[in-house]
């Protein structure tokens, strides 16, 4: 009994993790040093025998700082959502714990995106609508201005384009890749699609203005996430091969080369609470689950949101609203710290502090997901054990 009840209580605690609302989520010790693998192959797209490679001879190494989120992101939207701002910031330094303010330098705006004044400055719509494929799913490819369908070049979005459960767009910069190649700048990469940089830096800023409204115009059974608006950030390589892939090769995701996922809605029962998670190996195997901030900020269904995240120089990564939230060329360091503190100040901080990580011990998806079945394996048998005691003590 004494052996098997802090097992039990360690398991119930894990099933009724509960949370509550934040101003303000956020993770302290964000980055680490690891490895991911790239993809080096990707056969016969359309076929059957369609068949990917990753290059396991040589990972690709991380280090410090939001590693591997410091690498370039792609921004990536699911609906129900309306985009109505988008930018990127970088600044030169920023900690937004320092206590010399004066090392915190300003931000200047790198992309941006207004609808109603369809402006779109570094920015390009692409989204999953081009050629279908059994073991990559559908090929990225320029978005027209509904955000949703294919088009032959680069489109604004519309003005007030409301996107619908389960239809996803995405944003990458408008620097074009060099030609698809292990040694080129954003390696292999699917043939024929519209290739561009994601967005780079260790110390960056995005923000959006969006509506996340119920969703009005398709039914619940016709939709996998029903009412699971999402904004999140994935390494542009992800995309670039495959978003959902059916074979793991097909894509660095498995490995950890990093998604973060910014404001998401996690199940159709808490339409109400957007998490922030982050997907990767820094103290985790599962990187399905991947690590959550255990709070959620409120989702607004009648109104519009303002806010983003902000990945800073010593590893704290913030994600907020606030409705003083502007998108100027150029943003005071200390007015993005006074919008983030009056959050805190009204609605209060949860914080995730990250374990610390000096290699990953093992980034292999096979090896990973036997962990995962073991794990479970051995909670059944616990179970089992458990229910043996009960009955027959
Ligand atoms: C940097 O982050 C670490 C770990 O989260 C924290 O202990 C430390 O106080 C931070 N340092 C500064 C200068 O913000
Ligand atoms: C995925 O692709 C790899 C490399 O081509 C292959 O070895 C593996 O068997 C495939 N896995 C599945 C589940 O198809
Ligand atoms: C930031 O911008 C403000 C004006 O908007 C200026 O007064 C200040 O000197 C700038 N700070 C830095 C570090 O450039
Ligand atoms: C975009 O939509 C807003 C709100 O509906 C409207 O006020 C604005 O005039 C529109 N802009 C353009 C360029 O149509
Ligand atoms: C990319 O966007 C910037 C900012 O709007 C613009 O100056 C530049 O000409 C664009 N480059 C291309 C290749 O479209
Ligand atoms: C556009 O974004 C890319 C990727 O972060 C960056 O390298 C480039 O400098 C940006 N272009 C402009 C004009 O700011
Ligand atoms: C689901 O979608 C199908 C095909 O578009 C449509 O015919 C059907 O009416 C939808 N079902 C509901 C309950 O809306
Ligand atoms: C919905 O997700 C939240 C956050 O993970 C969780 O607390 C809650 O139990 C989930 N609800 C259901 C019915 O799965
Ligand atoms: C959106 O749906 C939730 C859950 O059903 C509900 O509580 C909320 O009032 C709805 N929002 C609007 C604007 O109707
Ligand atoms: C943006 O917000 C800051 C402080 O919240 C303010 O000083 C600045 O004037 C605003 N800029 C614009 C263009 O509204």
């Amino acid at each position: 009994m004494s052996i098997i009840l802090p097992l039990i209580i360690a398991f119930k605690s894990l099933m009724t993790s509960a949370s509550s609302e934040y101003g303000v989520l956020e993770f302290s010790n964000l980055g680490y040093d690891g490895t991911y693998y790239q993809v080096s192959e990707l056969n016969d797209p359309t076929s059957d025998s369609c068949s990917c490679a990753i290059d396991t001879d040589n990972p690709v190494s991380f280090s410090g700082s939001n590693a591997p989120l410091n690498e370039e992101l792609s921004v990536h939207f699911r609906g129900p959502l309306i985009l109505n701002q988008f930018a990127y910031y970088v600044s030169e330094n920023f900690d937004f714990y320092s206590s010399s303010s004066s090392s915190n330098k300003n931000w200047s705006r790198q992309a941006y995106f207004s609808g109603s004044d369809q402006i779109a400055e570094n920015v390009t719509f692409l989204t999953n609508a081009g050629e279908d494929s059994t073991c990559l799913g559908k090929a990225l490819a320029y978005a027209d201005t509904d955000g949703i369908s294919l088009s032959s070049s680069s489109r604004i979005l519309n003005n007030n384009t409301l996107i619908n459960s389960d239809e996803e767009f995405a944003i990458f910069s408008n620097i074009s890749c060099e030609d698809s190649g292990i040694n080129n700048d954003c390696g292999v990469y699917r043939d024929n699609i519209p290739a561009f940089h994601g967005y780079y830096g260790k110390i960056k800023l995005f923000l959006f203005e969006f509506k996340m409204p119920n969703e009005s115009s398709v039914s619940e059974t016709n939709a996998s996430s029903y009412n699971m608006p999402a904004i999140w950030l994935l390494n542009s390589r992800i995309p670039r091969t495959s978003q959902y892939p059916t074979n793991s090769s097909c894509s660095c995701w498995r490995s950890g080369c990093g998604e973060f996922d910014i404001f998401e809605i996690l199940n159709t029962t808490d339409v109400e609470d957007l998490y922030t998670t982050i997907h990767n190996y820094q103290g985790t195997d599962d990187i399905e689950s991947g690590l959550p901030i255990y709070g959620y900020i409120k989702r607004d269904t009648s109104s519009v949101m303002k806010g983003g995240v902000l990945f800073d120089a010593n590893g704290t990564a913030i994600t907020f609203l606030s409705e003083n939230v502007n998108f100027s060329s150029s943003i005071d360091a200390t007015d993005l710290i006074s919008w983030i503190e009056t959050e805190i100040d009204s609605d209060g901080l949860k914080t995730r502090e990250l374990s610390s990580v000096d290699s990953t011990t093992d980034s292999d998806s096979s090896e990973s997901s036997s962990n995962q079945i073991h794990i479970q394996k051995s909670l059944m048998i616990l179970n089992l054990l458990l229910l043996f005691f009960l009955i027959f003590k």
